[in-house]
């Protein structure tokens, strides 16, 4: 990792892992309840491919708002830092740092002068300067940060924002759609939902990602917009562009359903491993089948930190 005077590294303990049904967890996150995602290669080959699609699905847009020249940006949960490198190899003279609990999806060799990646945990309060970013980036956290955490995290981050500041937030709701109604109860995606949402509300927020819009305004956020995006899970739109992205979609989300459920299912629910995996498998085929016309729904906010 590349340090910053303003964040504290975490020691060692962050590298320890251990296995779980033939995935590696990170032993500090698991055991501290703060994320519940592998942090094998498998995962990271996944966050890549997400990486991709979610790139499709802003038309290569890094950055929403509408932003001047960047003298400082943080990117919360930086994951493979892919995010993070992409803004700092393109604003050269801007200073980007990055916090992660996990170091293992980063590959060092991706990295330029201006970017600085920390280990800790966002969980506890921010220890940056007031009034320091132009930008906080913060997507897909939904899995990380604690069920109360959520309103000082977004005090947080308007604290470290300079007056006219912007903070984006990207989460996807896990809570499967169909665009022509045919999902029910009774399939597969459905229930991996209803699950993950059982397994996850214990610690984090599956509201969330809807929530995000009316948590900002609430801390202080001015401007505050939001927009919800269909994500498709396979490639079933007739708009080709759509369709295009549903089929670059389709790998990540076959990776997700496993990936993202495996320990809540297994060890927060109890389930055995022999019904995990048959839950699973139904729900990828469901996941791929053109005909339900399958979808996540994807929500974007942006807001701007008033001036005073
Ligand atoms: C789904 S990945 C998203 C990575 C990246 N933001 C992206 O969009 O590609 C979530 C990342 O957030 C990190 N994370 C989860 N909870 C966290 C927390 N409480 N503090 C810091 N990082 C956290 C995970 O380690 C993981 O790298």
């Amino acid at each position: 990792m590349t340090g910053h005077a303003d964040t504290e590294e975490l020691t060692d303990e962050v590298r320890e892992t251990f296995t779980h049904h033939n995935r590696t967890y990170q032993r500090y996150c698991v055991d501290r309840k703060i994320y519940f995602v592998p942090v094998d290669e498998d995962e990271t080959i996944r966050l890549r491919l997400q990486h991709d699609v979610l790139n499709m699905m802003f038309d290569g847009r890094t950055i929403f708002p509408p932003m001047g020249a960047l003298r400082r940006v943080l990117d919360c949960g930086f994951g493979t830092g892919l995010w993070a490198f992409q803004i700092a190899w393109e604003h050269p003279r801007c200073e980007v740092i990055g916090i992660d609990v996990s170091p293992h999806h980063y590959n060092p060799e991706e990295s330029v002068e201006n970017l600085f990646l920390n280990v800790d945990n966002l969980n506890m309060p921010l220890q940056f300067h007031s009034n320091h970013f132009d930008l906080i980036n913060s997507r897909l956290l939904a899995g990380g940060i604690d069920r109360n955490r959520w309103h000082g995290y977004m005090r947080d981050i308007l604290r470290c924002l300079r007056g006219n500041g912007w903070c984006q937030m990207v989460e996807i709701d896990f809570n499967a759609q169909s665009d022509n109604g045919t999902i029910t109860d009774g399939h597969a995606l459905r229930q991996w939902s209803d699950k993950y949402r059982q397994a996850m509300t214990q610690f984090k927020n599956p509201e969330a990602p809807r929530r995000l819009a009316h948590w900002m305004r609430h801390a202080g956020f001015t401007d505050v917009e939001e927009r919800m995006l269909p994500l498709p899970m396979c490639g079933w739109s007739d708009s080709q562009r759509d369709f295009d992205i549903g089929v670059a979609n389709q790998e990540n989300v076959r990776l997700l359903l496993g990936s993202l459920a495996l320990y809540p299912f297994t060890e927060l629910l109890g389930m055995s491993i022999t019904e995990f995996h048959v839950l699973v498998a139904q729900a990828r085929a469901e996941a791929s089948n053109p005909a339900l016309k399958p979808y996540f729904r994807l929500y974007v906010c942006v807001g701007r930190k008033p001036r005073r």
